[in-house]
């Protein structure tokens, strides 16, 4: 199992509640002969919060307070989410609308119905120029420096303990290709040093919180945008300035598409030593095209494990705020979309739903894994995979191999591979299996120096 680093000593990001899916996975002996074997077996996780779970990973939403007491937003909210970000109701002008006259009210709502349902709660947003209210913006500059101290003073202090992360400060870099700061009142007051001053306050208030910088337009890794706060962020590291993690909002359409390389710019961040989020998924779309995106999307953040979690931006395209976009994985009936169940598979789950079980609900597998061959510079290795107690229609797993090895053959299977290379998943070319049948697969890995075992994601039936 992948385990996202856990930088601070904070509130847990992952919820605690238990749900009934269980996954074993144990890790056999390395005989004398050289055979190693990894055998997973799973019933597999049937809503978004346990399959992350599974990869030590949050699944969250945004969520408005207004919406809560729609029974199935919620019942969709609490079935498939283990973290929650307030939509609008944590932003400046919803806290402090006026000088020093903070309104909790709306939040706290949220933050209960987190806390009730052993969810985490992301913090959105300490400082951010957008939906800031007017008394803000008038302010000079001595004035407008305690004002944003004390903001991020005062709210940090109410939710100290109930938020893991906190976006402290919001799209503060221009977009197009200047890689400037955008020109804010606090940019245009406070100088350069601003965002600093933010996360150092924000440090200083909760020491347990994890703390984001958080934009959108910094998928592309070579866009000015990305290098832009990936410079900030490299400064901060080398200065010691507090700041623990690069929230990416991920808003896509078709303008704007989840790019090619990704991964390699969640992996880049991270290897500043920041944690990663995908803060504010969205993708604008439907069907098969949308489902891959949203996969894709999934697969670059279980392959970077810095990368702790991902939120989408609401739970149903109806009330989502770019809802004509349709960019959500439920419709305006709570129905799962192609999208839901491509993040869903692409964590191991399967199922799902909330269908209540269709005809696969007892479709059950189990994988093993053993080396039958080696060479000087390859190995090759076999995975066995079988059936429970039922009938399967189809089976999947994942063969994640080491760098510097490279998978560079299989046979009897379909194979497809996530944008690393790393994780093959094989998928039944040949149809199901019969209750208690077995069949197998095969690969070739080129060693490259790493001897070690592949390791096998659980077996997903369905
Ligand atoms: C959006 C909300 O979804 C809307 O309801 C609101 O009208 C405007 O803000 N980036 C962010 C989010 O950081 O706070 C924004 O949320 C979407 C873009």
């Amino acid at each position: 199992m992948s385990t996202a680093h856990q930088r601070r000593s904070g509130p847990r990001r992952v919820g605690s509640r238990i749900r009934t899916a269980v996954v074993t996975a144990v890790v056999g002996a390395l005989t004398a002969g050289g055979l190693v074997a990894t055998a997973g077996t799973a019933s597999a996780q049937s809503t978004l919060a346990d399959a992350a779970e599974a990869q030590g990973r949050y699944f969250g939403a945004a969520v408005a307070a207004g919406r809560l007491g729609e029974s199935d937003y919620t019942a969709t909210l609490d079935r498939e989410f283990n973290s929650v970000t307030a939509e609008n109701s944590m932003k400046w002008e919803s806290l402090q609308p006026s000088r020093g006259n903070f309104d909790f009210s709306t939040a706290d709502r949220i933050a209960e119905h987190a806390r009730s349902q052993g969810m985490d709660l992301r913090g959105h947003t300490l400082v951010w120029h957008s939906q800031l209210p007017g008394w803000v913006e008038n302010l000079g500059t001595n004035d407008l420096r305690t004002a944003m101290n004390n903001h991020i003073t005062t709210v940090m202090e109410h939710y100290q303990g109930q938020v893991g992360s906190w976006d402290v400060v919001n799209e503060a870099f221009q977009d197009g290709g200047s890689g400037a700061r955008r020109d804010s009142v606090f940019q245009r007051r406070l100088g350069n040093s601003w965002i600093e001053e933010a996360f150092r306050t924000a440090r200083s208030v909760d020491p347990n919180a994890t703390l984001c910088y958080n934009d959108y337009n910094t998928d592309a890794w070579n866009s000015a945008k990305t290098q832009a706060v990936y410079d900030m962020v490299a400064d901060f590291v080398s200065r010691g300035v507090p700041i623990d993690c690069v929230g990416f909002q991920a808003h896509f359409n078709s303008g704007n598409p989840v790019p090619e390389n990704y991964h390699t710019t969640l992996q880049n961040f991270a290897d500043l030593g920041v944690e990663v989020q995908i803060t504010e998924l969205d993708i604008a779309g439907s069907g098969e095209s949308q489902a891959q995106q949203y996969g894709g999307v999934t697969q670059a953040c279980l392959a970077v494990s810095a990368c702790s979690g991902i939120t989408v931006w609401g739970v149903t395209d109806k009330y989502s705020w770019r809802s004509e976009d349709t960019p959500l994985l439920f419709d305006g009936d709570y129905n799962a979309k192609p999208a839901y169940h491509a993040v869903l598979e692409t964590l191991g789950g399967s199922g799902g739903g909330g269908g209540g079980g269709g005809d696969d609900g007892d479709a059950a597998c189990t994988v093993s894994y053993e080396q039958t061959q080696r060479w000087g510079d390859r190995f090759n290795g076999r995975v066995t995979v079988r059936a429970g107690d039922a009938a399967i229609g189809s089976w999947s797993t994942t063969v994640t191999v080491h760098p510097p090895q490279e998978i560079s053959a299989t046979w009897n299977g379909d194979p497809s591979w996530d944008s690393s290379g790393d994780v093959m998943t094989m998928r039944s070319d040949s149809g199901g299996l019969p209750a208690g049948g077995q069949t197998s697969f095969g690969f070739t890995v080129m060693a490259n120096g790493n001897w070690a075992a592949p390791t096998l994601g659980s077996c997903t039936a369905s």
